[in-house]
């Protein structure tokens, strides 16, 4: 019956590649939603993703988020790697410190033995203050290193609960619910056919930047089989590690 099951989510897998048009996924038993301890599942499938790329990749990039903070958690590289650096795709947007896409960086780096950058950027930045950090010589210099990533790992939110997350001002929240916003990666939020509907001003990889990189997107849970759809038609993963819940949301057309 185990193989039965294994084989029952590889099929779930293939299915999900296919309507999503993805490279690769990857399906873990569980719905993170329905039982939260089913997250260390999803995070250790991500972690044999992460040790995979440190094969290959010496520079690669992490988003924040709960689902990337606990790859971070469960991370015990069979060996150490002082050859790779890790640096936050984004700089703060608006999050708890242990979520912080720097903060998952430096955890990862430890674990693995290698370098970290951090971008250490405050959160709600006015777009002048941002391109007056863009002149900062230092600021230059971490951007360089984040721009040399490889291999992104990041988690999809569900964009009303992320606008909320992120405390986005009423006024924000509403625009983003008139305009359609259904899922958030990144600072960016997107329609449900993956239109880019509003970005949080912020520093590091920008959209483009991020295409031109292999991305591999770790999210799990039923409620976020349509934010997972939605950033899927943006094109800008390849690869997706998700859970059971989330990918037969995925395959019955949520
Ligand atoms: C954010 C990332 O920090 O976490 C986003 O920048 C992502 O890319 C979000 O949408 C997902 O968070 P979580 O907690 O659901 O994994």
């Amino acid at each position: 019956p185990l193989v039965d099951a294994f084989s029952a989510l590889r099929t779930l897998a293939r299915t999900v590649e296919r309507l999503l048009g993805l490279k690769r996924v990857v399906v873990v038993p569980g719905d993170v939603a329905r039982q939260p301890d089913d997250l260390a599942a999803v995070a250790r499938a991500a972690a044999i993703a992460l040790e995979r790329a440190m094969k290959e990749a010496r520079v690669i990039a992490v988003a924040g988020g709960t689902t990337m903070a606990a790859v971070a958690e469960v991370f015990r590289p069979r060996r150490k790697h002082p050859e790779v650096t890790f640096v936050p795709a984004r700089g703060g947007l608006g999050e708890h410190i242990d979520i912080q896409a720097d903060t998952i960086a430096a955890r990862l780096a430890d674990r693995a033995g290698g370098r970290f950058v951090r971008l250490g950027v405050p959160d709600q930045l006015s777009p002048e203050t941002i391109r007056a950090m863009l002149e900062e010589a230092d600021v230059r210099r971490r951007l360089d290193e984040v721009r040399r990533a490889e291999v992104v790992f990041h988690g999809i939110g569900d964009a009303k609960t992320m606008s909320l997350r992120r405390r986005a001002d009423a006024a924000i929240r509403a625009e983003l619910e008139r305009r359609g916003a259904v899922s958030e990666a990144f600072g960016a939020y997107y329609d449900g056919d993956g239109r880019l509907v509003a970005q949080m001003p912020t520093i590091g990889l920008s959209i483009e930047e991020l295409r031109a990189k292999r991305c591999i997107a770790v999210a799990a849970g039923r409620p976020k089989a349509a934010a997972i759809i939605s950033l899927a038609k943006t094109g800008l993963f390849q690869e997706l590690i998700t859970d059971q819940g989330a990918a037969e949301a995925i395959r019955n057309g949520l």
